[in-house]
């Protein structure tokens, strides 16, 4: 039987030559590589400053880090996301205020982030954290009012957003990256483009970012990674908080060749989306993901719904026969007041938001990435209507 995987990241030729360069160059952490890459990165987005890191989960704690949050805060974000959005608000003493998220984008509802600030419940409100989920672009020009008339700050968690954009109020097209105050992107080994592990955050604002520069290597003076080379000197200053997330030149160099082919890639996403797309419509059992009028999906998730009234199984069960057959699907994501960390420790409970629930209850992730064969596209959309011509109530 065809075995097709959730996930196999497009490492070609390129990017061996460029790891190789990188090792063979004497040079193998931060270097010229990483800075190549902030620079190709910005030019990418469109963004003033593209600051390389470790991982996208350091990037949203450098982010709420460099805005000052800090005990007692509360950032508002959506339970219906990984953990990693919400767990840095922990490192800084930060609680994550949840609120429900919309049932077709799957995205935060701005009506909710509007009921959350006026219940009077959350009087320590300071930022934002809409998730572009599954590559969706969130509605950016109500949650920037929304932001702007509360005095609050926006860090976009862009994790899935590589490629994504969205037509604003004036501004027309604009890629994900240069809207909110902060947006950091994941380049995990199933994201878009890949490092393996890395991450980016991208502002146009000058001290932030120069306050990120510092704080992503130890609070070190910005150069400071240079003090090893030739050009660079063995003196620095420590002028903050630091922490160890520079983004080594061996990874860089992957995600050097990855953006490259970033669009290539993406259409190649696009193509298979596209494929499933009219492949599902007619099917009473399954649901496609909503196309939002203005919005360029960067597809990092294909999502489907099980109309579960349609079916004699449950979404577990789908899930179970579609790896009998060869098929890795996923689940994206498990909802976070759900589970008992977030219970114990900010006491949530099951229950709190129905719409994450609801999504969750039904929704599955097939494969979508670019080095997927005509065969393999062809054989998970088999595996699905089967299954659900099998299961039909
Ligand atoms: C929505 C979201 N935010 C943040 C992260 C963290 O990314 P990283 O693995 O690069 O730290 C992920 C990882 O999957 C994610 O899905």
């Amino acid at each position: 039987m065809r075995q097709v995987p959730f996930h196999r990241p497009s490492i070609g030729p390129d990017e061996e030559r460029e790891v190789i360069e990188a090792l063979r160059s004497g040079w193998i952490t931060t270097g010229p590589k990483a800075k190549q890459f902030e620079q190709d990165f910005a030019a990418y987005v469109g963004a003033r400053h593209a600051l390389a890191v470790a991982h996208c989960t350091g990037a949203l704690h450098l982010a709420l880090f460099a805005l000052g949050i800090g005990p007692g805060d509360e950032v508002i974000t959506t339970p219906f996301t990984f953990t990693a959005t919400a767990e840095v608000m922990g490192y800084l003493g930060a609680r994550p205020v949840f609120v429900d998220i919309e049932p077709d984008t799957f995205n935060i509802d701005p009506e909710k982030i509007e009921a959350a600030l006026a219940s009077g419940d959350h009087r320590q409100v300071r930022a934002l954290m809409p998730v572009h989920f599954a590559g969706q672009a969130c509605d950016m020009d109500r949650i920037g009012a929304i932001a702007r008339r509360h005095d609050l700050r926006i860090v976009e968690d862009a994790a899935h957003a590589v490629g994504s954009a969205r037509v604003l109020d004036g501004r027309g097209m604009t890629r994900i990256g240069t809207i909110g105050d902060l947006s950091c992107f994941s380049f995990y080994a199933t994201k878009n483009i890949t490092c393996a592990e890395g991450g980016m955050i991208t502002t146009a604002d000058d001290a932030l970012a120069a306050r990120i520069a510092v704080a992503s290597l130890h609070g070190m003076d910005r150069d400071a990674w240079k003090r090893y080379d030739s050009t660079g000197s063995w003196f620095y200053e420590i002028h903050d908080t630091g922490f160890k997330y520079n983004l080594s030149d061996v990874h860089a160099a992957i995600g050097l060749a990855q953006l490259r082919r970033a669009d290539q890639l993406m259409s190649r996403r696009q193509a298979i989306a596209h494929a499933y797309n009219q492949a599902f419509a007619a099917d009473p059992a399954i649901e496609v993901p909503v196309t939002v009028a203005g919005v360029e999906h960067a597809w990092h998730l294909y999502i489907t719904r099980l109309r579960l009234d349609a079916l004699r199984i449950d979404r577990n069960r789908f899930v179970e026969l579609m790896r009998e057959r060869g098929v890795g699907v996923s689940v994206h994501c498990i909802p976070l007041h759900t589970m008992d960390f977030y219970q114990r420790r900010y006491g949530y409970r099951a229950g709190q938001f129905p719409v994450a629930e609801a999504v969750y209850s039904r929704c599955f992730s097939l494969p979508i990435f670019p080095a997927m064969s005509d065969e393999d596209i062809a054989h998970v959309i088999e595996s699905v209507l089967a299954i659900a011509r099998e299961y039909r109530r």
